[in-house]
């Protein structure tokens, strides 16, 4: 798509100013197809060595929950803040609880105050206020500096890929 590879291009050309780009539509559209486009442009047009993470939102939650290896979380969580780029696949499938809202607000606070390229994708929109939107699961203080950080936003429109279907 013209508008993730433009993306993707600014991160190359000024990664400080890229921000985040966000993928978001109804479940089979394309979203995952499109962030790892991203990703491959980057890696094909891009700096010899980049570090990257792609982690599913809800599997990242899952390894963040606190252990008995002391530091073992926070260090994940570091490492997931500070990598070069993020892809954070899934957005808003996990249940929510004040735990996952405070680590989305740690991870996506410290990637806004770093200006880091964040790939996110959503089955949720991004606003709806009609019904569950990526606000009602991140919660205020993150969506204000998601949209602030997101300078590309990409509503996936169509019907669900893998059941046949035609997604534009
Ligand atoms: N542009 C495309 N061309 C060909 N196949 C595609 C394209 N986009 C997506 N697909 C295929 O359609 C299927 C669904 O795509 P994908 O997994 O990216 O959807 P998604 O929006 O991430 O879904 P979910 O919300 O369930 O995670 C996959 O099998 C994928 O390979
Ligand atoms: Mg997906």
């Amino acid at each position: 798509m013209p508008e993730v590879a433009a993306w993707a291009d600014h991160t190359l050309t000024d990664n400080a100013s890229a921000g985040g780009l966000l993928l978001s539509g109804h479940t089979g559209t394309g979203k995952t197809h499109q962030a790892y486009g991203a990703l491959r442009r980057i890696a094909a047009g891009g700096p010899d060595k980049f570090e990257l993470i792609a982690v599913n939102s809800a599997d990242m939650y899952g390894s963040l929950r606190p252990t008995q290896v002391l530091g073992a979380a926070e260090r994940e969580l570091r490492r997931l803040c500070e990598v070069q780029y993020l892809l954070l696949d899934d957005l808003g499938t996990a249940k929510t609880s004040e735990w996952t809202e405070e680590i989305t607000y740690r991870l996506i606070n410290y990637r806004y105050n770093h200006c880091l390229p964040t790939i996110i994708t959503s089955n949720l929109p991004a606003r709806d206020d009609a019904g569950p939107d990526l606000t009602d699961f991140v919660g205020a203080r993150v969506a204000s500096r998601l949209a602030e950080m997101v300078t590309t936003l990409v509503p996936m429109i169509g019907d669900d890929r893998r059941r046949g279907g035609r997604a534009a």
